[in-house]
């Protein structure tokens, strides 16, 4: 047989095309696409419903090491698990140098961490947070050269944040390297002053989080890091983008012809500073994160900017912290002050099946631009593209099939190991039916299908959102 697989009947969407073809499967690569194709080795019927490219999340976090007693309860075999059950076929997550660690030595701990385990391909970012000489003329541009094209800056936590100079000196470097530099943006010494005052005067339940870090901080920073890459020259891509300031200020950098791109995520759309809580109960630590949840006008200029383009990239942010042991309860079961719960809450599974039924399904946007927020631009970002982010003739045979009907989100179905969904209850219309890695059936709709080691480490190329710097510029 000519083909390992043949997809018969699929209604396709790409970012810019809907049609219906039968899609060919071999070596684990999508070779044709056309109308009644010879048969395969297997065959599977899409029955004419939706089928995307498998979701690339661009930003998620997975076994990063943390501070004893923290840790994360996802590695890459349960946080690859729950990726393929919600039909994303990529992940990017980050290994993370710490301040005094070479940045090649953080790189080979996460290859450790990765190996043997992944059921879904992968890259990673590198997180820069000790920006020495050495780290930036040598480890940095040798890893961009070896396929690491993309790394974070922050602009705040003590263990991570870099001033100014700093930020400028490895944009520096990305816009040299060609690499995508992106940037959490919220001001660390407002957020500590603020924070300072509150626990000073015992304000220290969970939703005092978002007290020490209202829409200006963001704001603030968001306005700060456009002004340092339009002085270096680079793109920039601000992550986790939540407030409707930080958006006025990129609409701006837009407008002005800079090169600024911007990330949310689904917690910015359906959930609010109220899910903190309304009063001192610490359920609400399980809602922590940063930038923290707005309040329901600021989810409508979410949504607008998701539907006219201003965001590029829609990825989970998936920071998986337990609530029983670490977010909101210390091992003893004591309650953990707003300023020491872990920052970041779970979403790799149910970020593709939110936004098809709240975003496709309620006519927020196209299918066409759910697949370029939640895949191709992705792809595109960070070099993943042509092989990611689209459904052609060349392209990793990463499919999804979309099975339109009503479904309640609960943490018992779901396959992460947190001990809790931040959308639990909440009702969707869509949930994927056949999620295919590599030509490979991965969840079939009820069942997950483990590949650990299936999913490969991907060495990516330059950015491919803009064109080339021509050699004069
Ligand atoms: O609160 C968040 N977003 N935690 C994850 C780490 C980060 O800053 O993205
Ligand atoms: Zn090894
Ligand atoms: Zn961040
Ligand atoms: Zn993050």
């Amino acid at each position: 047989q000519a083909f390992d697989l043949v997809i018969r009947n699929a209604r396709i969407a790409t970012a810019s095309d809907c049609f219906e073809a039968d899609i060919a499967v071999r070596d684990g690569r999508i070779v044709q696409l056309g109308l009644a194709l010879p048969p395969g080795a297997r065959e599977l019927d899409a029955a004419h419903r939706w089928v995307t490219p498998g979701g690339v999340d661009a930003h998620c976090h997975l076994d990063q090491p943390m501070e004893a007693p923290v840790r994360m309860a996802d590695d890459f075999d349960s946080g690859t698990r729950a990726a393929a059950c919600g039909g994303t076929t990529t992940v990017i997550p980050f290994a993370a140098q710490q301040k005094g660690q070479s940045l090649l030595a953080a790189v080979q701990d996460y290859h450790h961490r990765a190996e043997g385990r992944a059921h879904v391909d992968h890259a990673f970012h590198l997180i820069v947070s000790d920006p020495t000489p050495q780290v930036l003329n040598e480890e940095l541009p040798r890893l961009i050269a070896e396929g690491y094209t993309s790394f974070k800056i922050y602009m705040t936590y003590d263990d991570l944040k870099l001033d100014d100079g700093q930020i400028l000196d490895v944009l520096e470097v990305a816009r040299r390297h060609d690499a995508m530099a992106m940037i959490h943006a919220e001001n660390a010494d407002c957020i500590e002053w603020l924070s300072k005052r509150l626990e000073a005067s015992g304000r220290t339940a969970p939703r005092f989080h978002a007290h020490a870090r209202p829409l200006l901080v963001e704001r603030e920073a968001t306005h700060r890091a456009i002004a340092l890459s339009e002085l270096v020259d680079v793109p920039i891509m601000i992550v986790h983008v939540s407030g409707r300031e930080a958006v006025e200020q990129i609409r701006w950098a837009r407008a002005q012809g800079l090169n600024v791109f911007a990330e949310t995520c689904p917690q910015y759309l359906f959930l609010t500073a109220e899910d903190l809580g309304l009063d001192d109960n610490y359920l609400g630590a399980r809602c922590v994160c940063s930038p923290p949840p707005r309040n329901r006008a600021n989810q409508d200029v979410i949504w607008r900017g998701l539907a006219d383009g201003l965001f590029t990239i829609f990825s989970s942010d998936h920071a998986p912290f337990s609530y029983e042991g670490t977010q909101g309860k210390k091992p003893g079961g004591e309650e953990v002050a707003f300023r020491h719960i872990p920052n970041g809450i779970p979403g790799i599974e149910t970020r593709l099946p939110l936004l098809y039924s709240k975003g496709v399904l309620e006519g927020r946007i196209t299918i066409n631009r759910f697949v370029e927020l939640t895949s191709t631009n992705p792809a595109k970002a960070y070099g993943l593209h042509p092989r990611k982010g689209t459904i052609a003739v060349g392209a990793d045979a990463d499919l999804v099939v979309w099975d339109e009907s009503p479904r309640t989100i609960a943490n018992t179905q779901l396959h992460h190991a947190v001990d809790y969904t931040p959308y639990e209850g909440m009702e969707l219309q869509a949930w994927p039916a056949l999620t295919l890695a590599g030509g490979d059936v991965v969840w079939d709709g009820r069942q997950f299908h483990p590949r650990p080691g299936a999913g490969r480490f991907l060495r990516r190329g330059r950015p491919s959102l803009l064109p080339k710097r021509s050699a004069a510029a």
